[in-house]
């Protein structure tokens, strides 16, 4: 077959990046004149939203040998279909997935870890009907029940959550009836008999069965955070804390390992819901209302319920199973100001200039822009515009900002740093004394430098790299 004809899908193929080592590694082989077993592919329709009966050839095995291939200028390549007739596409999205990722558990540059979650997530995803089991999974991607259990409990809970737990869920964020009954398409009348007569048994008594959580959420067809709020109900802030199994800091140095997966999504810049939580320990009490105006995969809302702390949040990017995350799109310039209510308490943990900005953007449209796109002038405009917006719109409201020194870290030596490409929380502390807010603390919560290899680490060390792992909650009070 042609080489060109090929087409590479990056959601089939499920490595994030395609290793250019190994490319590398064909290349030299087919100088020296190594044969190859043929790629696997599959035809496919309905994949271009323009022509929906245009066939394309989709790479599902061998996509190192195919680029090396192109990159030696050899014209054609060998290949054996996976199923002989032409499938369509959007119907077999998931199963296409499944048999690239089974393809390249058995050789070549192995699926890594976080290549079989993603795959795992998205099959998931895509069977609310979970048809496909933990077990199943496990079996075609290489890895224990146990860990396909740990990648997408979340997501099953959520599939599993039903009508009144979402509606009791958000009358516990502080949403009137009447919003509740749009959103939902419910009578005024029917969500106040849910709201009044949920009785979701005892939880205790599972407990006491040797239940865990998940069982239980399961059980009453719940997400997580509902099911933990609802145990937790009336129990004192350090109670919860110790329930969760976390425990209470009583200095400002916060450093979490990792984020608690059972809290938010698994979302770009995800944070750790420990770090919400000793936020609304210290800032606010039970009752408040937190705003949280860049919410992502929903951390701030899930901590606020089993806190119970009210709380409106949005997001450019929503999500069909988290309707308390409201779309707005920020662009201070407007000065819109979309929430209904004056915040005790503003979570604002925006995007770290352009750390991740791939990702938002993905989730963003060219007319409503993620702030990770803007040049640095633009972002610094952005934020004094909003630091003032946020001002003229609240009354006693504290601000919890989060954000980390952003510097070109991963090319520039040390000594070549240039200070006009880099933003730092000392930026955010001046824009935020221009706009009428006054810092009050500065609580340090690293991001963890374990994600990076010992190779990485150790290219950084020979260029004088000073890596970044530094991420700062700034506090901040009207003056
Ligand atoms: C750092 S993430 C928030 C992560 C979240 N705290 C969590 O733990 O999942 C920043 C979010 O800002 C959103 N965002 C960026 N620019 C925006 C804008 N102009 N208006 C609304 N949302 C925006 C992105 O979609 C992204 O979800």
């Amino acid at each position: 077959m042609k080489v060109s004809d090929l087409t590479w899908d990056p959601f089939i193929y499920p490595r994030a990046n395609k290793s250019q080592k190994t490319i590398t590694a064909y290349v030299e082989a087919l100088g020296s004149g190594a044969q190859f077993p043929p790629i696997k592919v599959q035809r496919v329709f309905n994949y271009d939203d323009g022509d929906r009966s245009a066939i394309f050839t989709l790479v599902i095995d061998g996509i190192h040998r195919w680029f090396a291939f192109q990159e030696k200028g050899i014209k054609a390549i060998e290949v054996v279909e996976w199923q002989t007739t032409a499938l369509d596409y959007k119907e077999h999205k998931t199963a296409l997935l499944l048999e690239s990722a089974v393809c390249n558990i058995s050789h070549g540059d192995r699926l890594n870890t976080s290549d079989k979650k993603r795959t795992a997530r998205v099959i998931a995803e895509s069977d609310p009907e979970s048809k496909w089991t933990e077990s199943a999974l496990a079996e075609k991607l290489g890895v224990r029940q146990q860990t396909v259990n740990g990648w997408i409990s979340d997501i099953r809970a959520r599939q599993k959550t039903n009508r009144n737990s979402t509606i009791l869920r958000l009358s516990r964020l502080g949403w009137i009836q009447e919003k509740i009954s749009d959103v939902m398409g419910v009578s005024q009348n029917r969500i106040s008999e849910i709201i009044g007569n949920t009785i979701f048994g005892n939880f205790d008594n599972l407990i006491a069965q040797g239940h865990d959580m998940e069982y239980i959420a399961r059980h009453f067809q719940m997400d997580l955070s509902l099911a933990w709020a609802l145990r937790l109900t009336g129990k004192k802030d350090q109670e919860k804390f110790k329930a969760l199994g976390w425990g209470l800091r009583t200095w400002d140095q916060w450093s979490f390992n990792e984020c608690d997966q059972r809290f938010g999504e698994d979302w770009p810049g995800r944070i750790p819901a420990q770090l919400v939580a000793h936020t609304l320990f210290y800032y606010t009490k039970p009752g408040d209302l937190v705003l949280d105006p860049m919410a992502g995969g929903g951390v701030v809302p899930d901590v606020c319920l089993i806190f119970e702390r009210k709380c409106q949040a949005f997001d450019l990017a929503t999500q069909e199973n988290r309707p308390e995350i409201e779309y707005h799109h920020w662009n201070p310039q407007k000065k819109k100001w979309p929430a209904t209510k004056k915040p005790d308490l503003i979570f604002f943990d925006p995007p770290y200039f352009t750390k991740k900005k791939k990702a938002y953007k993905e989730k963003a449209t060219r007319q409503t822009p993620s702030i990770s796109s803007y040049k640095k002038k633009d972002y610094e405009q952005f934020f004094r515009a909003f630091f003032l917006l946020a001002r003229e719109n609240t009354k006693q409201t504290r601000m919890a900002f989060l954000n980390a020194d952003w510097y070109d870290f991963e090319s520039t030596p040390a000594p070549l740093e240039d200070p006009d490409k880099s933003i730092t929380i000392f930026d955010f502390h001046r824009l935020l004394s221009k706009t009428g807010w006054r810092t009050i603390r500065r609580i340090e919560t690293p991001l963890s430098s374990a994600r990076m290899s010992g190779n990485q680490v150790q290219k950084m060390q020979n260029l004088q790299i000073l890596g970044t792992t530094g991420r700062t909650l700034l506090i901040a009070k009207k003056v």
